[in-house]
């Protein structure tokens, strides 16, 4: 019998975009060579693009790439048995049932708003990869905003998100705060986020390591990862320490 593999989200919604916009110049192509002037065949390139961007994100192997993210934070973040340990904007529980595996008790957290363009994901999506991944009752899922994290200071001893910091684009730095926050002093904190973002200024940089040592973090610095979807690009782990404040 085939074994069912766990559901981490898809790039339904990249596919989406891109063959969007690249369909909409298509029309636009053809309505402005026929009205306005034949130059306007031009706009095929940036369609072209948009529609071949579609087909890379359709054609990647999601799944593997997300295991590989999960083993690099785990193996950067060491984490022990029965600590406590924190996934924000868990979507299908990656890093979550990825530390249930990993460790013997503690206590394991997934929260998140699961919003619908969130890549898909949902509660009962992240508890149905907890069955299937043999971690059932050994992790939580919550509905809770990383803006307002729903436990006292000092609690975790890992804080972690993945790909979740840079769509945040209202009250970024508070979200950040709280994870520093629910921090216990000396805890280790990692999310993964691509290097940069222009339509949500993100950026991994300088300033982002002064953000989180002003917030109370340690020891910050940028580790890359490649990965090989939708094409080759290097993402980063940032990951620090709680300072004692
Ligand atoms: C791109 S998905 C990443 C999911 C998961 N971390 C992974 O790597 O597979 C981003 C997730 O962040 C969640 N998210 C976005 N804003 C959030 C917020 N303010 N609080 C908690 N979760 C949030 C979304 O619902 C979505 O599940």
């Amino acid at each position: 019998m085939r074994k069912t593999k766990p559901n981490y989200g898809g790039t339904g919604w990249h596919v989406f975009v891109n063959l969007f916009f690249g369909v909409i110049l298509v029309f636009a192509t053809v309505f402005g060579v026929s009205l306005y002037h034949p130059l306007l065949t031009l706009l095929l390139l940036p369609s072209a693009y948009f529609i071949l961007k579609a087909f890379k994100w359709k054609k990647g192997e999601i799944l593997e790439e997300k295991l590989k993210v999960r083993e690099e934070v785990i193996r950067v973040t060491k984490p022990k048995d029965g600590e406590k340990i924190l996934d924000v904007g868990t979507g299908g529980g990656l890093l979550a049932i990825g530390f249930a595996k990993t460790i013997k008790d503690g206590e394991i957290v997934g929260i998140d708003v699961w919003l619908r363009l969130g890549g898909g994901t949902s509660i009962k999506n992240a508890e149905k990869n907890a069955e299937i991944e043999g971690v059932a009752g050994r992790v939580k899922f919550r509905r809770a905003d990383v803006r307002s994290i729903p436990y006292p200071d000092n609690y975790f001893d890992v804080v972690v998100a993945s790909f979740v910091i840079h769509i945040i684009r209202k009250d970024r730095e508070k979200a950040l705060k709280e994870m520093v926050r629910v921090l216990k002093p000396n805890g280790r904190f990692t999310i993964v986020e691509p290097p940069k973002e222009d339509w949500t200024g993100w950026s991994v940089d300088e300033k982002l390591k002064e953000k989180l040592e002003r917030l109370g973090l340690k020891n910050v610095r940028f580790q890359p990862l490649t990965l090989s979807y939708p094409k080759k690009r290097n993402v980063y782990l940032v990951y620090g320490e709680k300072g004692f404040s």
